[in-house]
């Protein structure tokens, strides 16, 4: 394994420039289209040594074992003792989980079906309490593609601050509300406050029987049933579908409602393609393969601790926010699978925001300041609105200027007004902004995740650095113990020193 690293970092490299002048065939080798999408690595330092390096990094890794063992259904979460089962719930796994997840869906349809035929009532509105896995896919996938639907008007509310909550329901009417809590554990302390102060308000705004309208998305449904949900009303997906991997489940439940089953469907075929691709593409060919050898290149061998993202469309504002619980909660861990330090860095910080507002803030520093950050561009070819002026057109020419830009740089007598230039990028330029583009966009993700666990021999699956966190916010709420003085003088500022 060390060996196969070792020539990696050993594998040479030139300027991008060079290699674009060194490489003629560099943008058809690190271009690939691939289920209406774009994905550019040429602007990034990949060679084809790199690749190769790589690839045999891979395979030392187990890489075709270990996509094997994520696709069949076997024990890759280790550490918990669970497969990892999303892919499943796209029709890609074991057939018994396929079976296990066809069967859940065809719950949750019939459930939107009676929804639809009125068994309960009018609703107009859907307000979807959870956080995490149980929010940011449904948001993520709602705000992308409901922009036109006018099927229900849906919050996503996740932040324990009650403020999120009031300004959701601010807008809503209790008598219209359908109340959906997400959660997979169903004891997540956040989502069960909302659900409760939701209830409440239910019930002070004239609904007779509020826990009637509760839809529980879960995998533990004995839960929901101790909270008072109605068994007919709870929807269960499976222990091994993974939190931050939820939103193709039954945790889909308002996408399907929001934007129609039809569309939730070209999702998860959408999601399936890139799945097939993954499994089959060599990997010189094969786009979550290439992006997680590129995102290791920079972490492991140019030391970049971070790697950017802009959505240069406001349908994908969230996309953000969503991939840094997808990569973060997944890699950013310190021991790989067997318990041993991993001796290299793994998850990069992934933040981002919307082109071309962050031009006009960030991007200062990715041209001209001393880290090395790593850039991605995501884009469409198809706008969304209807204006007459070319707002789409110097959308896109602006996120391609960027590129150019970080890569070429110029330079000038002038230190200030330098640029050194071959900063790195990749572009993902999707064709539209559809369901089933949307679907292979955040599949890719999930399967560059995937890789790059692989590469550094760590479980993407578990996410145990969360829970400490956790359990000092009960000890703090529950009173009696001692913390740190800093922590106890800001305890005793805010609550008073009774507590
Ligand atoms: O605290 C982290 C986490 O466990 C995430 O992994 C998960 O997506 C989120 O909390 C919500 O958990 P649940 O769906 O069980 O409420």
């Amino acid at each position: 394994m060390s060996d196969a690293w070792e020539a990696v970092e050993k594998a040479g490299t030139q300027t991008l420039e060079a290699l674009f002048q060194a490489e003629p065939d560099r943008l058809s080798r690190l271009t690939l289209d691939e289920n209406g999408i774009r994905f550019d690595f040429s602007k990034t330092h990949l060679t084809g040594e790199l690749v190769s390096a790589f690839s045999a990094l891979a395979e030392a890794q187990g890489l075709a074992a270990a996509r094997d063992a994520l696709f069949s259904g076997q024990i890759v979460n280790v550490t918990e003792g669970r497969a990892a089962e999303h892919t499943a719930e796209r029709g890609q796994g074991a057939p018994e989980s396929v079976q296990r997840a066809q069967g859940f869906h065809t719950r949750m349809r019939a459930l939107i079906d009676a929804i639809e035929a009125g068994a309960f009532g009018e609703i107009r509105h859907v307000l979807h309490v959870g956080i995490g896995g149980s929010a940011l896919g449904p948001d993520f996938v709602i705000d992308a593609l409901g922009r036109d639907e006018d099927r229900y008007d849906t919050a996503v509310v996740s932040n324990v601050d009650g403020a999120a909550l009031e300004e959701a329901i601010a807008r809503f009417d209790p008598k219209t509300t359908l109340l959906v809590i997400a959660s997979k554990t169903f004891t997540t302390s956040e989502t069960m406050l909302n659900a409760q102060s939701a209830l409440l308000w239910m019930e002070e705004g004239g609904v007779a029987d509020p826990y009637g309208r509760i839809v529980a998305l879960t995998a533990s449904p004995e839960k929901a049933v101790e909270f008072g949900v109605d068994e007919t009303r709870i929807l269960p997906f499976s222990e091994s579908v993974g939190g931050r991997y939820s939103l193709w489940s039954s945790i889909g439940f308002p996408i399907a409602l929001a934007l129609g089953w039809e569309a939730f469907e070209n999702l998860l075929e959408g999601a399936a393609a890139m799945d097939r691709h993954f499994r089959l593409a060599p990997p010189e060919r094969n786009a979550p393969v290439l992006a997680a050898f590129a995102d290791r290149y920079y972490a492991n061998v140019r030391g970049a601790q971070t790697r950017a993202v802009f959505a240069y469309d406001e349908r994908l504002r969230l996309l953000p926010s969503y991939l840094q619980q997808l990569e973060m909660e997944s890699n950013g861990k310190s021991v790989t699978v067997d318990g041993q330090p991993v001796g290299r860095a793994t998850s990069q910080i992934t933040w981002g925001g919307v082109g071309t507002d962050a031009q006009h803030a960030v991007f200062q520093l990715l041209h001209q300041g001393t880290h090395l950050a790593p850039v991605e561009f995501v884009a469409a070819v198809e706008p969304e609105h209807g204006l007459a002026f070319d707002h789409h057109r110097q959308l896109l020419i602006n996120c391609f200027a960027q590129g150019a830009a970080l890569m070429a740089g110029k330079q000038s007598d002038d230190p200030a007004r330098s640029y050194s230039g071959d900063r790195p990028s990749t572009t993902i330029l999707l064709d539209r902004i559809d369901p089933a583009t949307l679907g292979a966009l955040i599949a890719f993700y999930e399967h560059r995740t995937f890789v790059n666990g692989v590469l550094l021999g760590i479980n993407p699956f578990d996410q145990f650095g969360v829970e400490l966190g956790k359990e000092i916010a009960k000890s703090i709420d529950a009173g009696g113990l001692q913390f740190d003085p800093s922590t106890e003088a800001l305890i005793a500022r805010a609550f008073g020193d009774a507590e």
